[in-house]
């Protein structure tokens, strides 16, 4: 079974682990360590919703798995900002990304009310590109130097869900 609930204090070591892992930063814009105290700081933040952004824990079969938000919310527009990734631990091509994202869908959707989600994603992952697309995100640009590696420029897309109805 699968939950999003709200950042509890006991999984703050863990998704700082999550994060700086190479599975998951390779992925993220930032992809050098977050320290203890910056960390500590996010995460106080992010255990309480705001008007402009809320962060969930993905729970699979109870086990802490994952980590998303939504942020950019713009109620005058019904639009938000999708952002997340599986935790280290959890089986890749198996089906755990596509349902933790339908429910971050069904999330914004239903409870929040949006009509649409965005999502930036490093041209390179192309993983994360196959499976929003597949969902049925639209390619809205492409933003040509979003981060530098190695003195590279690497490229990212910007992708769009709206939802029917
Ligand atoms: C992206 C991510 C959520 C995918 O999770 P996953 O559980 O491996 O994906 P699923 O098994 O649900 O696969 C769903 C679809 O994604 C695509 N996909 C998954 N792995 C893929 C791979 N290695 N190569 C190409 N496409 C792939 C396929 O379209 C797949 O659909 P299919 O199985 O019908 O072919 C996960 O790899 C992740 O958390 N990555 C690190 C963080 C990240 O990239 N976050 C997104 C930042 S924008």
């Amino acid at each position: 079974m699968l939950e999003l609930v709200p950042f509890r204090r006991e999984d703050r070591e863990s998704i700082l682990e999550w994060r700086n892992s190479p599975s998951v930063a390779t992925f993220m814009y930032r992809n050098t360590p977050i320290g203890p105290e910056e960390h500590r700081s996010w995460f106080e933040k992010a255990m309480v919703d705001h008007p402009d952004q809320i962060h969930r824990l993905l729970l699979i079969d109870g086990d802490p798995s994952g980590v998303m938000s939504l942020s950019h919310i713009d109620r005058s527009v019904g639009s938000a900002e999708w952002g997340g990734y599986l935790a280290p631990h959890v089986a890749r091509g198996v089906g755990h990304g596509r349902a933790f994202i339908e429910a971050c869908i069904d999330l914004a959707r239903v409870d929040l009310r949006l009509q649409l989600v965005n999502v930036e994603v490093l041209e390179s992952n192309t993983a994360a590109r196959r499976l929003y697309e597949s969902i049925g995100f639209e390619f809205v640009d492409r933003i040509n130097q979003r981060v530098v590696r190695d003195d590279e420029a690497i490229p990212a897309l910007r992708l769009r869900l709206v939802f029917d109805g």
